[in-house]
């Protein structure tokens, strides 16, 4: 087993209160880098900061306010003198906020504009500010978590998708100009499918059919089962690692087979419609 394989490199994980970027800070630690929790549910970051000890300060940074932004890259150069490895890891799908219907036809353009200003304008944000920040230390590792859902159209969830996809284009724009740039930071994107976190709470709830619908869900993945947040941070461990040094510009998919086929036909709508509980689907 390869061990500390990021020793001597400092990362910031967004996001990362809860679900896979709690984890992902978890692994990046482990492995020797010093992490900076960030988020902004406050007190839940500042316990993952806490779980993970002596390599993890917290620091509040909404992905949607570039003064945010400004503040955390300032603090870190100060706290440690550097920036190598960025996961633009925060993320919401509109349904756990309460945003309404995220169909095409009958989403609103004020939620449409909510979550692309987390999924989207918080990763274009984030590049922006991690490249200042890393190239002033010679160069870094952006990791930027799109989803299953940037690659393919989502009916239920267009504005997820849309911005999903954005940050899966950006990542490669990002790719070529640092190249171009000689900044030596690379830049790649991460597409999980169907990772347990609190994301699918609205989907599967907390009742007793929890598990028959985890089930229902397993059942249409290739290899039967849901992933777990380590799945992905594993791979954003890769990426970030100098294992990965000559890999810029490519999309990791972390799906459990999924994208390696296509569903015969796009049947599935009502089905998930009805394991959404009543308050996620308010208002349609
Ligand atoms: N879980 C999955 O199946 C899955 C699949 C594909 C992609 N993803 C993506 O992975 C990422 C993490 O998802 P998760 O399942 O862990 O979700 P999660 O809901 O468990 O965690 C998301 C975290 O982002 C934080 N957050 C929300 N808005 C923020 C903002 N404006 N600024 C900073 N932090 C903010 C939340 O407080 C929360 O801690 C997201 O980008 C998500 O779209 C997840």
């Amino acid at each position: 087993m390869l061990q500390n394989r990021l020793e001597g490199k400092v990362a910031l994980v967004t996001g990362s209160a809860q679900g896979i970027g709690k984890e992902t800070a978890i692994i990046l630690a482990r492995e020797g880098a010093m992490v900076v929790v960030s988020d902004v549910n406050d007190s839940l970051g500042q316990s993952v900061a806490k779980e993970i000890g002596k390599n993890a300060i917290y620091i509040h940074l909404d992905v949607t306010q570039e003064y945010d932004w400004q503040h955390c890259c300032a603090e870190i150069i100060k706290h440690y003198g550097k920036l190598d490895i960025l996961v633009n890891n925060a993320g919401i799908t509109g349904f756990l906020e309460g945003f309404g219907p995220q169909d095409p036809e009958n989403a609103s353009l004020t939620s449409w504009r909510q979550v692309h200003a987390v999924n989207s304008d918080g990763v274009f944000l984030g590049c922006k500010y991690g490249i200042k920040a890393m190239k002033q230390s010679g160069g870094g590792s952006i990791i930027n978590i799109s989803s299953r859902s940037g690659l393919v159209g989502i009916p239920a969830a267009a504005a997820y998708a849309a911005s999903k996809a954005a940050v899966r284009n950006h990542t490669k724009s990002v790719a070529l100009y640092c190249c171009q740039q000689e900044y030596h930071i690379r830049c790649n994107s991460v597409h999980p499918a169907a990772i347990l976190t609190p994301l699918w709470d609205p989907m599967l709830g907390n009742g007793p059919d929890r598990d028959e619908k985890m089930e229902a869900i397993a059942k249409d993945i290739p290899m039967k089962k849901l992933g777990m947040p380590a799945d992905v941070g594993n791979a954003v461990l890769f990426l970030a690692s100098d294992e990965s040094k000559y890999i810029t510009g490519i999309e990791l998919t972390i799906d459990g087979g999924i994208l390696a086929g296509a569903a015969a036909s796009p049947t599935k709508p009502e089905k998930w419609r009805q394991m959404l509980t009543p308050s996620s689907i308010e208002g349609e």
